[in-house]
């Protein structure tokens, strides 16, 4: 979702430097971009619709400035056009600004600046922002203006400010992240909404927390809390990402590294401190009620969660999508504990539900990969994925180790940590021989074989149901084929009818007690034509085609769905789509 990038300091290359920081910002995904800077006593901007190509070729690259702000703009309010592409100029161009997430009370203000003669020139929110802002300054400091704009905003936002006659840039954030570089040169500062657009500088970060405006001028920092109104001291964090770790080295597409950094992933994931794990799951244990919550494919993760807690340590576990949870807010109070599930640990639904959940007494876990991200920040206890960076849009390492983690914490509530580690070791081995290139090739072939489908479904059962869900979700994402999973067990029930001749149906069959019903289903939709695809540790006479997992036992969530990831990697490209960053969607979802 949008990227911002800033710099604020002594190079002189600034315009340079913020675009190339936000092709560094890609990955989450933009339909248009832009950048602002101060040039020769004014403010110069260069906006464009579509990607950012070749930096070479654009002109503004040359221009000499020392401070610049620059966004890319994945659209909520306003079509894909030049004018609504960030940054945004105020009234008088006094004050030029970039934003992300959304200003949910932005018809009122605007309808208000209207009144005093204010004319905008875009269809956006944001403009607003700096028009208020530039009405504020007329009497009061640049400073207090964005503070007073702030206490009217509605709505989660990060904005990046400047001001035409001012040496300085002032950043906000409410609900959208916003983390500051502290440069290698005294009074060098990058500001961006992820590390990885300034990590080539600094590995050096203060991360403004909500409701924070941080103010750049004269070479240092000041950082305000506009709800406790006092000014706040900061803590600058060395984070021990690498820039290695943020390419993507020999591999195509981030997509298949990550898919394959899954070979050490989930033993990074299984090392957990085994007293916050312990902790936790009497935390669980003692609760009056437990609720998941994730969004998309860590919602999936939350659903197989539930499955196994009720398995393994006869607890049960409520879920609801970050969307939907404020739905059940009565039944949460001081004695709920909510257990928050997310790679970006920013995903806008999962922290409102945080929220909502904090605002009724109850203790938050979350269980995120971007350390001291939103969610990390506002949880009780926090246990670390430890999946490293994940660029692809699509989440595949991400959510295996998120399964692995929710499994451990089952086993823990049952006082078994120890049988759950081997079985996930176990697991991490197996997966370890099952990624070779051999395995990719045959799953290669299949993708040739069915990469003009119209439709497939994928079905599973007990715990893979969740896994057929998230199946379909993978494979709709990079292959843009309509993709749905189901219960096998519901497939009389209405889905049926969707079968025709050579219809792929993936069958998830794993060796539990539920192998028999789910050969069952699968023979159902083999008699009305379908054909079959089987994920199984096992050949079976009704599978057209068998793509072999290791069985794993209570792990088979975590190998089943690995063969799919890769399915729908080989059909995207085969498909021509760009696994990477798949249309109209971001990999940060910072909005409602
Ligand atoms: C799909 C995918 C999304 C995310 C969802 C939540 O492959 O990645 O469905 O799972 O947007 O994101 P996080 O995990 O960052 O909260």
């Amino acid at each position: 979702m949008c990227g911002i990038f800033a710099y604020f300091g002594e190079k002189t290359h600034s315009p340079k430097l913020v675009i190339e920081g936000l092709k560094k910002l890609e990955y989450r995904g933009y339909d248009s971009w832009g950048i602002a800077y101060k040039k020769d006593g004014d403010i110069a901007i260069h906006k464009e619709i579509g990607k950012i190509g070749d930096v070479h070729n654009i002109e503004e690259l040359k221009d000499e400035s020392k401070i610049a702000i620059g966004h890319s703009r994945w659209a909520t309010h306003g079509g894909v056009t030049q004018k609504n592409a960030h940054p945004h100029f105020s009234e008088n161009k006094e004050i030029v600004l970039v934003h992300n997430g959304i200003l949910e009370n932005y018809l009122e203000l605007k309808k208000n600046l209207e009144k005093k003669g204010h004319t905008f020139r875009s269809q956006t929110d944001t403009e607003v922002i700096a028009h208020l802002i530039e009405d504020y300054t007329r009497t009061h400091s640049f400073f207090d203006s964005v503070k007073m704009a702030m206490a009217e905003m509605e709505g989660r936002y990060a904005i990046v400010v400047m001001k035409k006659d001012e040496d300085a840039l002032i950043a906000a954030r409410r609900g959208s992240p916003l983390i500051l570089g502290v440069g290698k040169k005294h009074g060098e500062y990058f500001v961006a909404s992820d590390i990885p657009a300034f990590l080539k500088y600094t590995n050096k970060v203060i991360y403004l927390d909500d409701n924070q405006i941080c103010t750049l001028k004269n070479g240092s920092t000041h950082f305000f809390d506009t709800i406790k109104k006092t000014d706040v001291q900061k803590r600058i964090i060395e984070i021990d990402w690498d820039i290695e770790s943020a390419e993507k080295g020999e591999f195509p597409h981030f997509m298949i590294k990550e898919i394959t950094e899954q070979k050490d992933t989930l033993t990074r994931a299984i090392n957990q401190d085994p007293e916050t794990i312990k902790q936790v799951a009497k935390k669980i244990e003692s609760a009056e009620s437990v609720f998941l919550v994730g969004c998309g494919t860590a919602g999936k993760a939350c659903m197989v969660g539930q499955y196994l807690f009720s398995k393994i340590s006869n607890k049960q576990v409520s879920f609801a999508f970050g969307s939907e949870f404020e739905n059940y807010k009565n039944f949460i109070n001081k004695k709920s504990l909510i257990i928050a599930v997310s790679q970006s640990g920013e995903t806008a639904d999962t922290l409102e539900a945080m929220e909502i959940a904090k605002g009724n007494g109850a203790k938050i876990v979350s269980i995120v990969n971007v350390e001291n991200s939103s969610m990390a920040r506002m949880s009780d206890f926090v246990i670390p994925v430890k999946a490293g960076q994940e660029k692809a849009v699509a989440s595949t390492k991400a959510t295996t180790s998120q399964i692995a983690i929710l499994m451990l914490l089952a086993y823990a509530c049952d006082g078994e940590i120890n049988i759950g580690k081997q079985l996930l070791v176990n697991a991490a081995s197996q997966i370890n021989d099952m990624l070779n290139p051999r395995y990719e090739e045959h799953i290669s072939k299949i993708a040739e074989k069915i990469k003009h489908v119209e439709s497939m479904y994928i079905i599973g059962r007990g715990e893979n149901y969740p896994i057929a869900l998230e199946s379909a979700i993978k494979l709709q994402e990079v292959s843009y084929i309509h993709a749905e999973g189901f219960a096998g067990g519901e497939l009389k029930h209405g889905p049926l009818a969707l079968i025709s001749k050579d219809t792929p149906v993936i069958a998830l069959v794993a060796n539990d007690e539920q192998k028999k019903n789910i050969i069952s289903n699968t023979i159902e939709v083999k008699a009305r034509g379908g054909f079959i695809i089987g994920v199984s540790p096992e050949n079976q006479e009704v599978f057209d085609y068998w793509i072999r997992v290791p069985d794993v036992g209570e792990a088979s969530p975590i190998v089943n769905i690995i063969p799919v990831q890769l399915l729908a990697y080989k059909l995207a490209v085969l498909r021509h789509v760009d696994p990477d960053k798949p249309r109209n969607l971001a990999k940060s979802v910072t909005v409602k």
